[in-house]
């Protein structure tokens, strides 16, 4: 294991990135999709294109070497009333979790979020189980703000997900 490095995807990433997906969907059922439900490569490249100069919408990387290793996006609406709010999304490959990947990734979108006059709030939802994920965001100051009921269905057993949020200015 090497340093880890982080930047901003581009074009050429965007094959990785969906393997990258697609491997960790699969090792953990706390993201939305599951291993290979991930959308295919062409779908990224045009993700990856329409970030470039996008304020209020990011990814970044987490590499070791050349290998991704974390990814965490900011995506927000374009419509007047809701693009101050931007949707933290986060995944560390298990192998390399525990380390404080995910709390620079994050520390990083905060601080995108703080410069690009837009952002004033971040939300996420995360499955009210998912305890490393929920102090995690505490830790950064998101609070829950309320709990839907049954959203996940996952081999016949319910799960419910904490609304979580805070503002950042
Ligand atoms: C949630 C996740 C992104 C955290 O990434 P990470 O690189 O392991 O995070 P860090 O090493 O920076 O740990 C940050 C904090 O998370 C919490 N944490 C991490 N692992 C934990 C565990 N096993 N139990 C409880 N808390 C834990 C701690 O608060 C820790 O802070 P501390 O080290 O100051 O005590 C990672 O576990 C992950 O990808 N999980 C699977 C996918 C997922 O759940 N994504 C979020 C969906 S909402």
């Amino acid at each position: 294991m090497g340093k880890i490095t982080y930047r901003n995807p581009v074009v050429e990433d965007a094959e990785k990135i969906v393997e990258f997906y697609n491997y960790v969907g699969g090792e953990t059922s706390y993201l939305s999709f599951e291993k290979d439900e991930y959308p295919l490569d062409v779908k990224a490249q045009e993700d990856i294109k329409g970030l470039e100069g996008n304020v209020n919408n990011t990814m970044l990387l987490a590499l070791d070497g050349e290998e991704i290793v974390g990814i965490a996006t900011i995506y927000s609406s374009h419509k007047i009333k809701s693009r101050h709010e931007g949707e933290l999304g986060i995944v560390v490959a298990k192998k390399y979790q525990g380390q404080g990947i995910g709390s620079t990734l994050i520390q990083m979108l905060i601080d995108w979020c703080k410069g690009n006059g837009v952002t004033t709030r971040i939300r996420l939802d995360t499955r009210t189980d998912n305890t490393a994920a929920a102090s995690l965001y505490m830790k950064f100051g998101f609070v829950v703000e309320g709990c839907c009921k049954n959203q996940t269905l996952l081999n016949g057993r319910y799960y419910d997900l904490y609304i979580m949020g805070m503002m950042i200015k």
